[in-house]
């Protein structure tokens, strides 16, 4: 089987996250390197069923390393997500001899590379590209630790104006259904409070000691949300109504999505680009690469989506006895 492949397809899925261009690189230069053809598919799943595919050389990765954003695109295709589409996909695979595929994305492209292998038997290789980091088999994915960072930085921002015109401030960040980037947000930020999908919130609590820690003297706020737990202009707007205390809002939406890739992201890239690479040389399959306990580590596509964190009351915890 891995006397086999010859050329292998990269494509980036879904949201982009900084550290997708650093991961392309790494594929594309390490893959060449060991013998390997390569061709870049742009657009994602949608660009394969439209055959834009393009030849990569050493060159055209120069100096990505440090780019936000992914050199080839990305797009959620609907219509990858049908039957139709996988098998179309994989048809297309087989006339431009591409003989595998590297995919980095996050849940929805898994699941596609995941299908993709089950069951039209294309050689697929997972990297975990997503803000989210809710994908199994990896202590963070490319792209959350920018997000993080970058929400960090806004928020340090608000809080001097917070404090400085004694108002709350709701700061709703990204995460789609995991609430990974708001928790770990909250714990940067020393926030007061954070909402997340993963626990459930008492707001009646949340108001009282708004309005106790106010009788205190504390006047000023900072409550994180995870997109997927609530909304931040009806968490404000209901904080105003039960505290009769000032409250804005913030939405830190797509911002968080791009900009230079922090270090790790780079380096986390960078490592498992060459990984995706080595399971392909030594013809391992439908499986997704990650970095657990800073080692590389590789499972099933299949078993890589859908990761719920399960620490989170005890973050939650730790963010309250030191707020
Ligand atoms: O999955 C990455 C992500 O940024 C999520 O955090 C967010 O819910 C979603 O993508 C936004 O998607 P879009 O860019 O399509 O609006």
């Amino acid at each position: 089987m891995a006397e086999k492949i010859k050329k292998v397809g990269i494509l980036t899925s879904g949201g982009d996250g900084p550290g997708m261009n650093a991961a392309i690189r790494s594929v594309v230069r390490y893959a060449i390197h060991y013998g390997l053809e390569v061709v870049g598919i742009t657009r994602g799943y949608q660009g394969l069923l439209d055959e834009d595919i393009v030849p990569m050389d050493h060159r055209s990765v120069s100096n990505i390393i440090n780019r936000g954003g992914t050199i080839l695109k990305t797009a959620r295709s609907k219509e990858f997500g049908t039957d139709e589409g996988k098998f179309k996909a994989a048809e297309i695979l087989h006339k431009h001899s591409i003989d595998a595929l590297i995919v980095i994305g996050g849940d929805g492209s898994y699941q596609g590379a995941s299908r993709l292998y089950e069951k039209w038997g294309i050689p697929t290789v997972g990297l975990p590209g997503t803000i989210d980091n809710d994908l199994n088999g990896t202590d963070q994915t490319i792209g959350c630790s920018t997000a993080i960072n970058t929400a960090l930085d806004a928020i340090d921002k608000i809080r001097d104006t917070a404090q400085s015109m004694e108002r709350i401030f709701v700061v709703e960040v990204m995460g789609n259904k995991s609430g990974y980037i708001a928790m770990e947000v909250a714990l940067g930020a020393g926030a007061e409070d954070v909402i997340i999908p993963e626990r459930q919130f008492n707001y009646a609590a949340m108001h009282q000691e708004i309005i106790a820690g106010n009788k205190r003297g504390k006047i000023s706020y900072i409550i994180v949300v995870a997109e997927g737990a609530a909304t931040a202009p009806i968490v404000a707007e209901n904080i105003t109504r039960y505290t009769n205390l000032e409250t804005r809002f913030v939405v830190l939406g797509h911002v968080q999505r791009g900009g230079i890739p922090s270090g790790q992201d780079r380096i986390l890239s960078t490592r498992l680009g060459a990984a995706a690479v080595d399971l392909i040389l030594n013809g391992y399959f439908g499986k997704a690469v990650g970095v657990l306990q800073d080692e590389i580590n590789v499972i099933d596509l299949k078993d890589a989506t859908r990761r719920v964190h399960t620490d989170m009351d005890r973050r939650y915890e730790l963010l309250k006895i030191l707020t």
